[in-house]
């Protein structure tokens, strides 16, 4: 099968796609041909050779975390999931035609993979830091970077459970955000001065790692109000700094359900076809995705 792989930590220019031995579903897992897999900022940081200790890497090494596809085998011990179920989920090295997934739900009907492959790992990120931040429907949150694609997760979770969010991003996204039910803000300079004026702050998720902790520590008046998933500095301001994944089934079931009731739609900015892991990878770390990048295949 194809794959994309690297076999040293540097540039983009380290993907190259091998022709590779397919995976195979071990027990407690499930095999996908994968129609599509997510892009995220994790994948290149892994590239690159940063967030080791989190995530030890054995080279040459896969790439991708996220998949949606079709099941064509199921591993011992797996129930309620057969071969040819249209599933996405979590896995390792979904940037190739066939992959092995450790957490998955069936896709919700009318999704295309395309779509299905982006929600995964942020709903994983968006449900672990609303639940950490302690914010509750009738408050207000701040969501600093809120239109790539964690905060898109973030905006329409807190939408559906009646929390306000008052979101920064570039000027080109300011009506994107309020298209997710936010009151919006660019992050240029004054931004916490804007904020203000938007309302008061309860809590607030740095998701951007621009260097804004101690502003939004003033902002919610108390650190453990604060939790960043960007900025490793974070714990020096008391804020707390989340890395630890929490349950993945539980963030796909919530996915499943908001999309089916039409209230989670996080757009796909661009596709790209396996040959083209490297330009991903570069538009991805200019910084800047509206939604979602997803490999085809
Ligand atoms: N710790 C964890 O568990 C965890 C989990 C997932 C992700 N992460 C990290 O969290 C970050 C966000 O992930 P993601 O998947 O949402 O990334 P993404 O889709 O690439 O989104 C990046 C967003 O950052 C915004 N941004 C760029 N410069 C900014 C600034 N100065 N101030 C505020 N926002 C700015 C951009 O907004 P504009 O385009 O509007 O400028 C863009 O929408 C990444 O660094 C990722 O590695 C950590």
């Amino acid at each position: 099968m194809k794959k994309v792989s690297f076999a040293e930590f540097g540039g983009p220019e380290v993907l190259r796609l091998i022709d590779a031995e397919e995976p195979h579903a071990g027990p407690g897992r499930i095999r996908v041909a994968v129609r599509a897999a997510g892009v995220n900022p994790v994948d290149w940081r892994l590239r690159e050779g940063q967030v080791l200790g989190a995530h030890p890497i054995v080279l040459p090494s896969g790439v991708g975390l996220d998949a949606a596809g079709v099941v064509d085998e199921v591993g011992e011990g797996v129930e309620g999931v057969a071969v040819g179920d249209r599933v996405f989920g979590e896995g390792v090295s979904t940037y190739a035609e066939f992959a092995v997934l450790s957490a998955w739900a069936r896709m919700p009907g009318g999704l295309s993979f395309e779509e299905a492959a982006g929600y995964p790992s942020v709903m994983e990120t968006a449900v672990r830091i609303i639940g950490e931040v302690g914010v509750r429907p009738g408050q207000t949150l701040l969501v600093s970077g809120a239109s790539g694609g964690v905060g898109s997760a973030v905006l329409q979770i807190a939408r559906d459970r009646g929390i306000t969010v008052i979101g920064t991003a570039g000027a080109g996204n300011q009506d994107y955000l309020r298209g997710l039910g936010a009151l919006a803000t660019t992050y240029k300079e004054g931004w916490a001065g804007r904020v203000r004026g938007l309302g008061r702050v309860d809590a607030a998720l740095d998701l951007a790692g621009s260097g804004v902790i101690p502003a939004l520590v003033e902002l919610t008046g108390d650190p453990r109000r604060v939790v960043s998933i960007a900025d490793l500095d974070a714990p020096k301001f008391g804020v707390r700094f989340s890395g630890v994944a929490g349950s993945v089934p539980v963030a796909l079931a919530q996915a499943a359900d908001l999309i089916s009731r039409g209230r989670l739609h996080i757009p796909v900015e661009k596709s790209y076809p396996l040959t083209e892991a490297a330009a991903a990878h570069i538009d991805s770390q200019a910084g800047h995705t509206r939604g979602r990048r997803v490999i085809v295949i």
